[in-house]
């Protein structure tokens, strides 16, 4: 390999880290902004600095090696070592903590409560006066041009709440709620992921950050909280036959019809959903039948068992009887 292509490959690595729906210099929300913004001041600092330092090197090595007077040698060491760190570091100390309470500030007038499983997310929304909050997985839907409020919770081990391009990163502590806020500034489809190791799926453990307008939002929020759609065809009817015979209602819940376990991801709205198993599939039908058909094999531990018994037929049925949850 010559020497110019690992410089290449870093150079591509980086650029196309800073673009993109999982990005902390692709800021989409106000609290995002505000990172982006410190990162580039202290990048250009740094820049500066670089060349500042490599400049005196230069000049006390190559134009004026001769020895500093002691008085020179003391204002060097007095103003650069003491006054100028101590003065940049303040002001960017400064900046953050003044920056930091409004990142925590309560929401207008929707909380979400997100629990951290074994590699999925719960998902709860709360808008002001709803009880019982609405059950979703996997994905948040948050409105633009408001601050919402995020509970953070765990269930067995630690995880860490991240969607890079809408905020910082806040833990999930079992046994301890923390919490978060975010404003969402621009409408569009988001990455984020659990920030924290969390176990053998940890690096599968995503989450979709759907940015949506106040009216959209109100929409899908209303049909969010309904009961789940009927199957109409037959072939979803088979499905559901399918869902009931093999006990899936013991782990999820469909809301308005028998099933209401709480082991797994609510699927109410399943169809309706951007990704499927915590952000690794997309939200097709093939997907939909390769996860139910062997989970552990694209997400290594997850607690589903496969359903690798069931005919093609079954399990196309059953994954009619899915999408059709929207
Ligand atoms: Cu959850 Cu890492």
């Amino acid at each position: 390999m010559s020497a110019a292509r690992p410089g290449l490959l870093c150079a591509a690595l980086l650029l196309s880290a800073c673009s993109g729906e999982q990005s902390v210099l692709a800021p989409a929300g106000r609290d995002a902004e505000v990172l982006a913004t410190l990162f580039w001041w202290m990048l250009g600092g740094a820049v500066v600095l670089w060349l500042l330092m490599n400049g005196l090197f230069f000049y006390v090595t190559r134009i004026r090696p001769q020895a500093l007077s002691p008085r020179a040698a003391e204002a060097l060491i007095i103003g650069g070592g003491i006054v100028f760190p101590t003065v940049v570091l303040a002001a960017l100390l400064s900046f953050a903590l003044s920056e930091m309470p409004k990142q925590r500030e309560p929401g207008e007038n929707l909380t979400v409560r997100i629990t951290g499983e074994s590699w999925w997310w719960r998902v709860d929304y709360l808008p002001e006066g709803s009880d019982p909050p609405i059950a979703s997985a996997n994905e948040l839907r948050l409105p633009t041009g408001q601050r919402s409020e995020l509970k953070l919770n765990a269930s067995e081990v630690i995880h860490s709440f991240w969607i890079p391009a809408l905020g910082g990163k806040t833990d999930m502590i079992p046994g301890r709620e923390t919490r978060m806020s975010l404003e969402p500034t621009v409408a569009g489809d988001y990455r984020g992921q659990c920030a924290e190791f969390c176990g053998e799926s940890h690096a599968l453990m995503a989450l979709a950050g759907v940015v949506m307008t106040p009216e959209d939002f109100a929409a899908w929020l209303e049909k969010e909280a309904g009961p789940a759609a009927l199957p109409t065809s037959a072939e979803a009817l088979r499905g559901l036959a399918v869902f009931n015979a093999e006990g899936c209602g013991g782990c999820h819940a469909v809301r308005g019809t028998e099933a209401a376990g709480t082991v797994g991801p609510d699927l109410t709205h399943l169809g309706g959903r951007v990704t499927l198993a915590a952000g690794i599939l997309p939200m097709e039908r093939d997907a939909l039948i390769r996860w139910i058909r062997d989970p552990g094999a694209l997400k290594p531990g997850a607690r589903m068992p496969g359903y690798d018994h069931l005919s093609n037929a079954e399990l196309s049925a059953l994954a009619t009887y899915l999408e059709g949850l929207e």
